[in-house]
């Protein structure tokens, strides 16, 4: 399909089928910086009350700098792969404190803030500044892909470098940014991963997949990466108002989160048989045990957690002699408002409200 063709057409489509939403009524870059982390992590429908609780509880990349860490963990919590999270707050931190709250205007500055890479850089620089760089994200592989017939492996570094070559060689210099928020539109709206409206696309009568036959096979997808299953037996401690918590460290998922006691299996099978609290218990007066009989799947990008809880419920006078085993571990405990405000892995999250 002639290229010019292709983006009139799809801007065309684009004026009538846009979504009305916040960040694209604003050229201030750090509210375009906001969102796009944010839609990283997720689709637009959840992202949205994430975004306003962001630009409402910081309206400027100041007020976000100078917030606490466990704050911005706080609102973030439910969005997943926190490092996202912290990344954000240190390049608010950055631009606070080394350019005086101003975020870079060019593509190539933008690409050296934390967190940022080709295409959130891609985004603020043709949002904000009116740059002609393309974004090339899961949305502009596909359409790109099926439109012009790129049949280069979308999810490897030299297709997606294919990919970016080709976006930036077909934006027009007029209107970039509508272009890209075009062709995002387009693929999350019509040209959809499973049945993409084909009857109604302005672009099928050209479209080399559609004209092929090739729509299902494109764009082209090396073979998925291996997930990694893992298997937590957690032990929710209970004593009096207090809970057992415990900081997550480096070097694995959820960096710096606050979940419980935990021993990793081996087995999925041994879950709800062994927890490495078990062999702690009979010290305590225990009043109640209780093993719940789920265990919870939870998806992240590279592993599966298989996890289960045991609830121990100690007596109130077993506190002091608690307290020291808790110091001695590293652990902590909290009463019930501590409990509510730090910053838990989704996981926990999901337990504590089926417990309620
Ligand atoms: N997904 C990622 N960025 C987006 C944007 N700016 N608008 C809609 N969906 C998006």
């Amino acid at each position: 399909m002639n290229q010019k063709v292709f983006s009139q057409r799809l801007l065309e489509w684009y004026a009538v089928h846009k979504r009305d939403l916040p960040w694209r009524n604003t050229r201030n870059p750090y509210f375009i910086w906001l969102s796009e982390i944010i839609l990283q992590q997720t689709r637009v429908a959840q992202g949205l009350p994430y975004f306003e609780k962001f630009a409402a509880n910081y309206p400027n990349v100041q007020a976000l700098a100078q917030a606490p860490e466990e704050d911005v963990m706080r609102l973030w919590q439910g969005l997943g792969y926190y490092s996202r999270a912290r990344n954000l707050h240190a390049c608010a931190k950055e631009i606070f404190e080394n350019r005086e709250s101003k975020f870079p205007e060019t593509y190539t500055e933008l690409l050296q803030l934390k967190g940022v890479g080709s295409y959130t850089a891609a985004a603020i620089a043709s949002f904000a500044f009116g740059e002609a760089v393309a974004v090339v994200d899961g949305n502009v592989f596909r359409v790109l892909s099926r439109v012009f017939g790129l049949t280069a492996v979308s999810n490897s570094s030299k297709g997606k470098k294919l990919f970016e070559e080709f976006a930036n060689k077909i934006i027009p210099l007029e209107n970039p940014a509508d272009f890209n928020q075009a062709i995002m539109e387009f693929g999350a709206l019509q040209c959809t991963p499973k049945n993409p409206e084909c009857n109604t696309c302005p672009i099928s009568e050209a479209c080399f997949a559609y004209q092929k036959g090739m729509v299902e096979s494109l764009p082209i997808k090396s073979k998925k990466i291996k997930v990694k299953e893992r298997y937590f037996q957690y032990a929710h401690i209970l004593c009096g108002e207090y809970t057992v918590i415990k900081q997550r460290g480096g070097g694995d998922i959820w960096q710096g989160l606050f979940d419980f006691p935990l021993e990793e299996l081996q087995l999925k099978e041994a879950l709800q048989l062994e927890s490495q609290f078990f062999a702690d218990q009979d010290n305590y007066r225990t009043l109640n045990v209780i093993k719940n009989p789920y265990v919870f799947k939870h998806v992240l990008t590279h592993q599966k957690i298989f996890a289960n809880f045991v609830k121990f419920v100690i007596e109130e006078s077993e506190k002091p002699k608690l307290s020291a085993w808790v110091k001695n571990k590293g652990y902590q405990m909290v009463d019930q408002t501590q409990l509510e405000s730090v910053a838990k892995p989704r996981l926990i999250l999901k337990y504590l409200n089926d417990e309620k």
